[in-house]
C-alpha cells in the first residue's frame, strides 16, 4: 500500500485532544488513514512526499446538521425579515409543497450540488434530515437519497404538522407508518421541539418510538425560546441538543451533567436576524460544543463551516481554537463518531490544507476562500465530485 507523507505543514491543528497543534508538522496517509502524525523532523518515511509549503491542515470539518433534501426556494421570505419580519419556522410549509412536487432526480441532484459546494470548502462529513416531505413517502424518499450521500441520516418527520393534518393524527402517524417506513434508510431520529411546532409529550413520543426502532436521538431544541427541548434530549441520551439559543441555567446544567453535544448553528441566527446563543457560557460550564451549518432553504442557506467558525469567534465569545475544535472534533461528538474530527494515528485522511498559516485566519479572514486542497476518504466519490480540481480522493 503506497504511504503519502503531507510535509510542510506550518501548523496543524491535530482535533486530538491529546495533542491540538503542531507547529511544523508533518502527516503520514496509508490506506485512506492517517498513520502518523507529528513534528516534520521526526517524520517516517514514505513512498510519496507532498510539500504544503507552511499551509496550516486542519480535519475536514464535521457538519453534523444539514437539511439538504429539498426543492425550491425562499427568497421572498429572507428578504421580508431583512426588512422587519421575524422568522417563526412557518415557512417550512413553503418548503414542503416544493418538495413533493419535485421528482427524486431532482432532489437527488440538488442534493449532491450541495454536499459537493460543502467538500469544495472543506466539509468531509455530513449528517443529513429529511422533514420537507412530511408524508410517509416524502419522508421515505428524502432519506433514500440521502442515504446515497452519506451514512449520517435523520429522521426528521417531525419537523412540523403538515397543513393537511392536525396536531394529534400527524404525531401518530410519525411514531408509527412513519418511522416504520423511514428507519430502514435512518440512523438518527430528530423532533423539531418548539412552540409552533412539537410540544414536550410529542417530542417524547415521537422520539422514544425512535429509540425503540433502534435510531439514535438528536432533537431541535430551545431555537426560538425557552422550552423542554433541551432537557428532554438530555433525559433520552440524545447525541446532541441542536440550536440551544434560549437556555435556562437548568438547561445549561443538563448538558454539562449529560452526554449530550450542544450544537450551534449561528447561521441560523445570522439568517433570521437573531440574538446568537451563548458559547460562551456553555464552554465555562463544561459543555461539549458542536458547530455546523444548518444548510436548508428557510433559516440557514450557507454551506460554509468556515463562516460558521468566523461567526462564533466574533459574535459568540469563542476562541478561534474552540471554534475549530467545534467544527471538527465537536462535529465528530455530536455524531458519535471517532473516526473523523481529528488527525491522529487510525482516524480517516479527511484533512484540509488551507492557504493560511494557521487556522485563526478563518475567523481573522472572514469570506475569504481559504482552501487549498481537500483531502477526503469517501464522503464523495470521483465520479460524483463536479468541478474541484482541489479535491483529492484517498
Ligand atoms: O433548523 N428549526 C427548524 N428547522 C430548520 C429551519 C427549517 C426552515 O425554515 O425551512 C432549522 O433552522
Ligand atoms: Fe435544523
Amino acid at each position: 500500500m503506497t504511504t503519502t507523507l503531507i510535509d510542510g505543514i506550518g501548523l496543524l491543528y491535530t482535533g486530538d485532544p491529546e495533542r491540538e497543534e503542531i507547529p511544523g508538522a508533518a502527516l503520514v496517509l496509508e490506506d485512506g488513514l492517517v498513520a502518523w502524525a507529528g513534528p516534520a523532523a521526526q517524520a517516517p518515511d514514505a513512498d510519496e512526499r507532498v510539500d504544503v509549503e507552511g499551509r496550516a491542515v486542519i480535519p475536514g470539518y464535521v457538519d453534523s446538521h444539514a437539511h439538504l433534501i429539498f426543492a425550491g426556494d425562499r427568497t421572498a421570505e429572507f428578504q421580508a425579515r431583512m426588512s422587519g419580519r421575524p422568522y417563526t419556522g412557518g415557512g417550512i410549509r413553503t418548503t414542503v409543497a416544493a418538495t413533493r412536487q419535485a421528482g427524486d432526480a431532482e432532489l437527488a441532484t440538488r442534493a449532491l450540488g450541495l454536499v459537493n459546494e460543502m467538500l469544495a470548502q472543506g466539509t468531509t462529513t455530513v449528517e443529513i434530515k429529511s422533514g420537507y416531505g412530511l408524508s410517509v413517502e416524502d419522508e421515505r424518499r428524502s432519506l433514500e437519497i440521502a442515504t446515497g450521500l452519506t451514512d449520517e441520516t435523520t429522521f426528521l418527520g417531525a419537523h412540523v404538522v403538515p397543513a393537511d393534518m392536525d396536531a394529534d393524527s400527524y404525531v401518530r402517524l410519525v411514531a408509527g407508518e412513519m418511522l416504520e417506513a423511514c428507519a430502514p434508510y435512518a440512523k438518527w431520529v430528530d423532533v423539531f421541539c418548539e412552540r409552533g411546532a412539537f410540544d414536550g409529550d410529542q417530542t417524547r413520543e415521537i422520539l422514544g418510538a425512535g429509540l425503540k426502532a433502534g435510531l439514535g436521538a438528536r432533537v431541535h431544541a430551545n431555537q426560538l425560546g425557552e422550552g423542554p427541548g433541551v432537557r428532554i434530549a438530555c433525559e433520552l441520551g440524545a447525541a446532541s441538543a441542536d440550536h440551544c439559543t434560549h437556555l435556562t441555567p437548568a438547561d445549561v446544567e443538563a448538558l454539562a451533567s449529560s452526554d449530550t453535544v450542544a450544537t450551534l448553528l449561528p447561521g441560523a441566527e445570522f439568517s433570521t436576524r437573531s440574538p446568537y446563543p451563548d458559547a460562551r457560557r456553555l464552554i465555562d460550564a463544561g459543555v461539549t460544543v458542536a458547530l455546523a451549518t444548518d444548510c436548508n432553504p428557510g433559516s440557514s442557506y450557507t454551506s460554509s463551516m468556515a463562516f460558521c467558525v468566523a461567526l462564533a469567534v466574533r459574535e459568540m465569545g469563542m476562541t478561534p481554537l474552540e471554534a475549530i475544535r467545534a467544527a471538527t472534533y465537536g462535529g465528530a461528538r455530536a455524531l458519535r463518531r471517532t473516526d473523523v474530527g481529528w488527525l491522529r494515528r487510525g482516524a480517516r485522511a479527511d484533512l484540509v490544507v488551507l492557504d493560511a498559516p494557521s487556522y485563526v485566519h478563518l475567523a481573522y479572514r472572514p469570506g475569504v476562500p481559504l482552501v487549498h486542497q481537500v483531502f477526503q476518504t469517501g464522503l464523495l466519490l470521483e465520479e460524483d465530485i463536479q468541478n474541484h480540481p482541489s479535491v483529492v480522493v484517498l
